[in-house]
């Protein structure tokens, strides 16, 4: 057996290899400089431009491109109308936006459980916490694969609830043969650099209703509008003039961001399908692993991976999840780990928030770590990340 690089042996890789990263070519450098030689930085084509390709490839009838993910999270919830004394179901293994998103607005998040196969939220647990007070669902597609749509609209339908998508890894995704995008109330998209497609930062909301659309852009900028049919006051003094008719953000992304993003989407179906492949490789390597637990998927998502989570059957290890982790980091394999439960940190404690609210999440949480996954990874580098696992496995497997 091969001695672990943390017990003094040779690493798998002499360089460390991290568990996402963007891929920036030339193409996409020289859309960003013709944007910042042209006459708009900010407000100007590029945002269109990105607002339409986002439509055209969703489907959906509106997109409203903004300046993160958890920016376009906060528009939803404002056009969603959730307010103080409002409750949103949401899921806690995410990043803390799905649901820090919910108390910019005063609001209420409260945590359904995930189904423990998948990790995505599990629609019988949103039913168990609906109240007379929720308001809205923010499903989120964790690690690309698409939440149970079919089952959350027809929750969200019976009970009036606003159904939000936190698809902030899931651009690429299809839900039954649906584009992730045109299937909620709205869908949050981000563009951060670890995500399938980048801008730097960056996010958009897609909807199919005119009405969410106007309150969307509304939340973006100001509250302002220059559209006379909205305005109030029937006096004014010239084309100069504008009206605040609601409280708004500057969530504006900029124009050469933008840019980049619009270069990134002609590439998406290549990163799409790159990841695709690396995941088989893992899906194909590890079911050789009775100590490795993977993912598994329901039927109708063809997921555009974001994030490759393995669980460890921690009952045929002699080793922790930590002692795992720092292993395969002495391999020059850096994990991560997504996500610790919104709830167990201490801003949510001191709301009041309590361990052992979604007992399969936290369960789930003790046992995973996300591998590297991303487009630009070599055949080598993924031959190297199933190496560090088959290594570090055949080292703290039980006999
Ligand atoms: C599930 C999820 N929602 C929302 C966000 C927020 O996106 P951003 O970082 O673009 O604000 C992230 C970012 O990591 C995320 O993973």
């Amino acid at each position: 057996m091969e001695k672990l690089a943390i017990d003094g042996g040779t690493s798998v890789r002499r360089e460390k290899i991290f568990y996402g990263h963007q891929w920036i070519e030339e193409d996409d450098i020289e859309a960003v400089c013709d944007t910042l030689r042209s006459d708009y930085l900010t407000c100007g084509p590029k945002i269109e431009e990105m607002e339409y390709t986002l439509k055209m490839y969703t489907g959906a009838e509106y997109a409203v491109a903004v300046s993160n993910g958890t920016a376009a999270l906060h528009c939803a919830c404002i056009a969603a109308g959730i307010g103080a004394g409002d409750e949103v179901i949401t899921t806690s293994i995410t990043f803390a936006a799905s649901a820090n998103c919910v108390l910019y607005c005063g609001a209420r998040p409260v945590f359904a459980d995930i189904n423990p196969k998948t990790y995505n939220i599990d629609p019988n647990s949103i039913r168990a916490h609906i109240t007379k007070k929720t308001k809205a669902v923010i499903a989120v597609d964790f690690t690309g694969q698409s939440v149970q749509n079919r089952e959350i609209r027809e929750i969200c339908d019976e009970y009036g609830l606003i159904f939000i998508e936190d698809a902030a890894h899931a651009i690429g995704t299809k839900y039954d043969g649906k584009q992730v995008g045109s299937l909620a109330d709205m869908t949050c998209f981000s563009f951060h650099p670890v995500k399938t497609i980048t801008g730097g930062e960056g996010g958009a909301v897609l909807t199919n209703s005119q009405e969410l659309y106007t309150k969307l852009a509304l939340a973006r900028t100001h509250g302002i509008t220059r559209d006379k049919n909205m305005m109030e006051d029937d006096f004014h003094e010239g084309s100069w003039c504008y009206e605040e008719i609601t409280l708004g953000y500057n969530y504006r992304i900029t124009d050469f961001q933008a840019a980049l993003i619009v270069s990134q989407m002609k590439k998406l179906q290549k990163f799409a399908k790159r990841r695709k492949e690396i995941v088989k490789t893992y899906d194909e390597a590890f079911a050789a692993l009775p100590e490795i637990i993977v993912q598994q998927e329901i039927p109708e998502s063809d997921t555009c991976r974001h994030l490759y989570i393995i669980r460890l059957d921690l009952d045929k290890l002699v080793c922790t999840r930590r002692e795992f982790y720092d292993a395969m980091s002495a391999e020059n394999v850096q994990c991560q780990v997504h996500y610790i439960p919104v709830y167990w940190f201490p801003y949510y404690r001191h709301l009041g928030y309590k361990k052992g609210l979604c007992p399969q999440a936290e369960e789930i949480y003790k046992s995973i770590m996300s591998i590297p996954l991303y487009p630009k990874m070599t055949d080598q580098d993924v031959e190297d990340v199933v190496h560090a696992v088959n290594k570090v496995t055949a080292n703290y497997k039980k006999i």
